[in-house]
């Protein structure tokens, strides 16, 4: 398989925090032994990226452009988030039960970066597909999507970006979006962005239905483009995490519809110039261009 870029290895990472620390190793440790199967899609992103946008695209192409069930049943159920049972749940012995217990071809979604993926991957080559996100929009969903769960009601966006930034990040989304952007070439792999399917979403479902050796008609991309389409997507209460959400505040005491829940929110590219305070854009733009300064890639080419 391909390298990281060498120069990953040079940077100093001694102040980052792993997106799963050592409260969790054991979980990281089962994760490592999860069995892949080579019809799986394993779809991996970081939280925020255009992951419920492209697993639903992804699910119609792998289930013959199946409407009625998509409309029938929620995404969590039909495709899995592999790290959410055990978040929920906590329970080591049966956190893969979801992922075990789908009908193949399986379709996984993760947020695990790549060296914490399970190591069949690399033996039994499923394919995989990745979303990138210009990080910068990504921590302004981010922070919509922490307040609704119920993580917290008094902090502002500009509170909650600049700690983010300044230390506190769970993910590390320069290194998670390099190491795969490092792997894009490979054949196994299928790497686009948010921004790609802003710009060209027809093009991305020609893509995928050629990576996936799937043909597709006129007909069904009309549709295809239509249920995709933020609006649909929007109004759909099969994509916009209801099940999930649920679960997330049961745990946390709260009550089911106790704020209205808006997964699918702005879908839109380079908001954050108009959602953050100038000072806090600055921050933000510094904060990027310092991590990508000896990566040898900019924004752009991630995008
Ligand atoms: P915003 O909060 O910027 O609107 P994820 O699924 O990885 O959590 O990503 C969620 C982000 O994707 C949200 O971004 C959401 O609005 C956006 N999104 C989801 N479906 C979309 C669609 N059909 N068109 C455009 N954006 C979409």
């Amino acid at each position: 398989p391909a390298r990281y870029p060498t120069n990953l290895l040079q940077k100093d990472w001694s102040k980052r925090k792993l997106h799963y620390g050592t409260d969790r190793l054991d979980y990281i440790k089962k994760v490592h032994d999860v069995e892949v199967l080579p019809d799986d899609v394993w779809l991996v992103t970081l939280p925020k990226c255009g992951t419920t946008w492209m697993q639903e695209l992804l699910w119609l192409v792998m289930n013959n452009f199946d409407f009625e069930t998509a409309k029938r049943e929620h995404l969590e159920l039909r495709s899995p988030y592999m790290e959410f049972d055990y978040m929920i749940n906590n329970d080591l012995e049966t956190c893969f039960r979801p992922i075990e217990q789908l009908s193949r071809p399986r379709l996984i979604k993760t947020h695990l970066s790549l060296p914490l993926l399970p190591h069949q991957i690399w033996d039994k080559k499923p394919k995989v597909v990745y979303v990138a996100r210009n990080v910068k929009d990504a921590i302004v969903s981010e922070y919509y999507h922490a307040r609704n769960v119920g993580a917290f009601d008094d902090k502002t966006l500009d509170n909650y970006v600049v700690e983010e930034i300044e230390g506190t990040k769970l993910h590390d989304p320069f290194l998670h979006i390099t190491e795969f952007y490092a792997l894009r070439h490979e054949p196994w792999l299928f790497y686009t962005s948010f921004e790609c399917m802003k710009m060209k979403l027809r093009q991305v479902i020609l893509d995928v239905c050629q990576f996936l050796n799937k043909t597709i008609d006129d007909e069904t991309m009309k549709k295809m483009l239509k249920h995709l389409s933020f609006e649909e997507m929007k109004n759909n209460p099969k994509t916009n995490h209801i099940w999930e959400l649920q679960q997330v505040r049961a745990k946390h005491g709260l009550q089911p519809e106790g704020q209205e829940f808006n997964f699918i929110r702005k879908g839109q590219m380079n908001a954050y110039k108009q959602e953050l305070s100038p000072e806090v854009v600055n921050k933000v733009d510094n904060w990027v261009e310092w991590n990508l300064k000896d990566l040898n890639v900019t924004l752009d080419e991630l995008l």
